[in-house]
Formats: C-alpha cells, structure tokens, sequence
C-alpha cells in the first residue's frame, strides 16, 4: 500500500506518520507538508531515514501539483490532515482558512476521484476533522455523530464546509471515505500558539498568561499519541462512509486547567507553589468563543474498542516534561515570525 499523509509535519500530523512508518514496514508513507510556520520536520527526525519514509513538500492548494502526485505515486489511500488549525489566525484571515481547509481539501478529492475513478475497490480518502464544527454547547450535553454542524469561527466554517465536501464526493461519486471529528489535543510537538504548549512556553519564560475572558470555557482534552491510535484503528477497521468522534472524555474548564498546569510547573521548575498562578492574566475574549466542547465517544468505543490509554494527568506530566526536555525545539519555533504574531494577538489585552 502506498499512503499518502498530508500535514504531516505538523502537531498531530507527525504522530500519525511516525506511528504509520513503524508499524506499516510493507508500506510507503508518503508525507505531503508545505511547512508552514506550523510545520516541523524536526518533529519527524527519529524516522527520517526509515526506507518506507518519504517526505515531499508541496501546496496542496496547487492543483497541477497535486493531480501529477497522484499520478506518480499512485495513492491507495489519503490521510488528511493538512490545514490551517487556529481559531485566533481564522478570525484574522479567514481566506486562507477558506483556501487551504476548502479548496486545498477539494483538491485532494479531486485527485483522488480521477486516479481511483476506475475501481474504488479497497481505496480510503480519511478526513481528520474537529469537534469545532459542531459549534457550542450549553453546560450540559455532549456532541454525537449525529449532532447538527453549527459552526461559529472561520476557523471552524472552513473544516465544516471540507467535512460536507467528503460527504459529497461520497454520494456524488461513490468516493470511499471516513471523517473523524476530535476534541482538543495536547502533548509534544504543539505549537505554542494553542493554549497548554502556549502557556508553558510563557511560564518558563515568566510571561503573562493570557485567560480569554472569564476563563470559564470548556474543552474536552485528548492526549495526541491516544488521537494518532485511533485515527490508525479507524484507518483499518472503521466503515467507509461513516463519521467517528474521538474525545477524552476530560472536561476541563480553562481556568481549572490553567491552574493545574500552573502547579504542574512550578514543581518542575522548583518554584514555590503559586508562583506561576500570579502570571494569570484576564484579556479580551475572543470574538466568538465556543462556551463548551465536549464529545461523545461511545460509538468508537462501542464499534473499535477504542479509549484514551493515558489519564490526563499523566499526559499533561509528559508533556511539560516533553518542552522542558526540548527547549531547543521550543526557541526554533517561538523566534521570527511567530513573535511578530505573538505581539499583534495579546497586545490588544484589557
Ligand atoms: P498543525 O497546524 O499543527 O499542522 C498543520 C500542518 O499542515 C502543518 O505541518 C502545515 O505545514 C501543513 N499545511 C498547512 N497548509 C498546507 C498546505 N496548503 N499544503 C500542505 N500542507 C499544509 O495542525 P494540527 O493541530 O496537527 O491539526 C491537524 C489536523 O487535525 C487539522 O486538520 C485540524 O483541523 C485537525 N484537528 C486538530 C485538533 C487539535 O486540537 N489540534 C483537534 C481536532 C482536529
Ligand atoms: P485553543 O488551544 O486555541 O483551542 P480551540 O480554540 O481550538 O479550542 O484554545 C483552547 C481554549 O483556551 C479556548 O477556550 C480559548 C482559550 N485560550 C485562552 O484563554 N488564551 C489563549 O491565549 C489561547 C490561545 C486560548
């Protein structure tokens, strides 16, 4: 089998790939990232060198580019995980979320239709999708498979619309294809524009942390290794047409969390207990802002057998421990550009 993985440098991306290339020997994985500043390929150095690893950076937004991809390559299946992810860059630039989440996705499809139009026998198209779209939850309830999309960030408008266009080409042209919808991940290889990798960053370097807000946000928690798991047992035993939610089942409002990852730290860091929480600091809302996430994740369970293998705790220990350990990749990621975002998004603070 020869698949391709788009985004695969990024956070999530890199998990998927590295857990495809070494359980998968027979297989080639090929790896499409065009390396955004969210994209690293120092997440993938482990197993760069490993034969059945192939990394090519292209757009998948170029349509040439990509229908001759496919034609060279010829691609059993597509993982696809390419995008652009932040809620904060959607608000500000909608259109790339428009171009790189919509049309780059449609793009795929259409590369994909016009090799695998003969014979879609044993062919995957796999769409990683986001709990976001479902839009906002109440205090109460949890999103299921069935759940009405409602989306309300650009960021979250532009994976719903992707979502509708794998369902599409599905009925329209009899496209193999499953959709996955997750809740929030954390762990290694996070940029740190998203809130935990975000915050560890800023309490290493005792900078404020910037609570959106009241702080009384919900999200629903999903250590990435337990994401990567599940995306490959989907891969393999999930039914074509049909949509999955992946959760944590690990509600934590912001400020709880921000607390926790304050204690967690300081402890690491040999700071006195209640040194980190004094960086906390209230800021604008965002514009928006989904009140709560959570899932439900009974129909992968009850169908795969699929659960989180690591508590949170234990995953929100790896993961300081993991920035701590890497502070190399942390400063190579948070110079240049980044820093130039960092200032625009939080020196509106109130
Ligand atoms: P990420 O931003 O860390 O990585 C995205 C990757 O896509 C980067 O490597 C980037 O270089 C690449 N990319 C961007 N534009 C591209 C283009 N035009 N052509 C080729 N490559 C391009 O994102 P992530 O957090 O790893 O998310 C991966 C996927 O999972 C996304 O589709 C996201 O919507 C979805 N998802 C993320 C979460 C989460 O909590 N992070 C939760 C659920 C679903
Ligand atoms: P984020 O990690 O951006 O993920 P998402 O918006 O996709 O859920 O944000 C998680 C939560 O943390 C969300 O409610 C927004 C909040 N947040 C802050 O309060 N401050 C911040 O600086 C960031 C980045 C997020």
């Amino acid at each position: 089998m020869t698949i391709l993985i788009t985004g695969g440098a990024g956070f999530i991306g890199s998990h998927v790939v590295r857990l495809f290339v070494n359980k998968y020997k027979n297989y080639k994985i090929c790896n499409l990232d065009l390396l955004t500043y969210a994209g690293n390929l120092e997440n993938l150095k482990d197993i760069e060198n490993e034969p059945n690893y192939h990394f090519i950076k292209g757009d998948i937004n170029d349509s040439d580019f990509i229908n001759n991809l496919f034609k060279t390559y010829q691609f059993d299946a597509v993982i696809h995980l390419a995008a652009e992810s932040h809620v904060d860059r959607s608000i500000e630039d909608p259109l790339s979320f428009v171009k790189t989440n919509v049309f780059g996705t449609v793009n795929l499809l259409n590369a994909a239709k016009k090799i695998w139009k003969e014979d879609f026998e044993r062919k995957l198209f796999y769409h990683i999708s986001t709990d976001e779209v479902y839009g906002t939850l109440g205090e109460t309830g949890l999103f299921t498979e069935t759940t009405s999309y409602d989306p309300n960030s650009p960021y979250s408008a532009s994976k719903a619309s992707s979502d509708h266009f794998v369902r599409a080409y599905g009925e329209t042209y009899g496209m193999p294809y499953i959709i996955s919808n997750c809740s929030n991940n954390y762990g290694q290889n996070q940029f740190p524009e998203k809130l935990i990798p975000l915050f560890i960053n800023n309490i290493i370097n005792n900078k404020p942390l910037p609570v959106y807000g009241d702080g009384n946000y919900t999200r629903d928690w999903l250590y990435v290794i337990d994401h990567a798991i599940a995306i490959e047992l989907i891969f393999c035993s999930g039914k074509t047409g049909e949509t999955y939610n992946i959760g944590g089942f690990n509600e934590w409002k912001n400020i709880d969390l921000v607390k926790l990852l304050c204690e967690q730290m300081d402890s690491k860091l040999n700071r006195s207990i209640g040194t980190s929480k004094k960086l906390i600091t209230y800021v604008k809302d965002r514009p928006g802002h989904d009140l709560r996430y959570a899932i439900d994740a009974s129909k992968i369970k009850n169908e795969l057998g699929w659960e989180p293998s690591v508590t949170f705790e234990e995953g929100l220990k790896k993961t300081i421990d993991w920035y701590l350990n890497n502070e190399d990749w942390l400063s190579n990621v948070t110079t240049g550009t980044y820093q130039a975002y960092y200032e625009k998004q939080y020196n509106n603070s109130k």
